[in-house]
């Protein structure tokens, strides 16, 4: 790899590769020094405690330097162009890891820099994210051959990146969600062209029907909360409560990316409740990471 921006750049080889290299990275868990000496940037302009924590950690544990940036301090595209910006980083660091809004933000800067990009959060998705995830379905047993995954809500950032996976691996993919909120067209369009089992369902209750996993992300993300009203409104009949999970099979395990809205999205007696692996989810995101910054700038 010479970036990781989406999940749909990879195939399924090569998510193997990283899962088995996650997987060993958390077994092994403690410093190792992959990036010894190295420098990695870290640019927000969003907000984020899972990104921005594990990827500082995981740098670290990599024996490398990590260099928290925000937009107020490079106010990318205004100050200067992202092109420059990846130029110049180049000559410092030796790896971008960047959340931003648009897309074009991170094809941009990965498109000037010499240097590995990371995708941390776009508008468009968010890769490292549904790494963490399957490593998470895998250890609680869910075979991402076979297994159903329901995923409840927005067809953001997040359920794009899963739609991107599902053209990678044969799992079957229902997005449960109200009319207008499906993941972007031409992303379902290329996973199907790849054979994707993936099915836009509306009515929740269908969407969960058997499901091995229950997915869900907050109603409305970061960047859209002028259509706070509104989107609370749409979603509300596929809030994931116990009486939605009670639809799925017996040893259905739940997930959240998090931040979770608690009543929201889902309920405190599903996030606390026993189908719950979201702590183990936010803990994998530092494996899976790691994984990625190996792959693409250890030795
Ligand atoms: N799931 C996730 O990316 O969390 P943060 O927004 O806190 O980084
Ligand atoms: N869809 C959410 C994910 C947060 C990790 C957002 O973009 O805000």
């Amino acid at each position: 790899m010479q970036d990781f921006i989406s999940i749909a750049d990879i195939d399924r080889g090569k998510m193997d590769e990283l899962l088995g290299l996650a997987a060993e990275l958390k077994r092994e868990s403690g410093q190792r020094n992959d990036l010894s000496g190295k420098t990695v940037a870290l640019i927000f302009h969003k907000p984020s405690l899972r990104t921005r924590v594990s990827f500082e950690v995981g740098v670290v544990e990599l024996g490398a330097h990590p260099m928290y940036v925000t937009d107020a301090e490079i106010k990318m595209g205004q100050r200067e162009s992202t092109h420059d910006i990846g130029k110049v980083l180049s000559r410092y660091v030796h790896g971008i890891m960047i959340r931003t809004f648009a897309h074009s933000n991170c094809t941009e800067l990965a498109a000037a820099a010499d240097i590995p990009v990371i995708n941390g959060l776009t508008d468009l998705n968010h890769p490292c994210q549904i790494m963490g995830d399957i490593l998470t379905c895998i250890e609680h047993g869910k075979s991402m051959d076979n297994s159903v995954i329901a995923f409840i809500g927005d067809g953001n950032n997040v359920a794009n990146s899963w739609v991107n996976a599902a053209g990678n691996m044969p799992f079957g993919l229902r997005i449960g969600g109200p009319s207008g909120y499906a993941p972007n067209e031409t992303l379902l369009e290329a996973a199907r062209a790849k054979g994707a089992n993936i099915k836009l369902i509306t009515d929740p209750v269908e969407a969960v029907t058997g499901a091995d996993v229950i997915y869900t992300d907050v109603w409305t993300s970061m960047g859209q909360e002028d259509d706070t009203a509104e989107r609370r409104r749409r979603f509300q009949p596929y809030q994931v409560n116990a009486d939605l999970v009670g639809h799925a099979k017996d040893d259905v395990i739940v997930l959240h990316c998090l931040p979770a809205h608690r009543g929201d999205e889902i309920t405190d007696e599903v996030m606390d409740g026993s189908h719950s692996v979201v702590f183990d989810q936010a803990e994998n995101r530092l494996h899976a990471q790691k994984a990625i910054m190996v792959d693409l700038m250890g030795k």
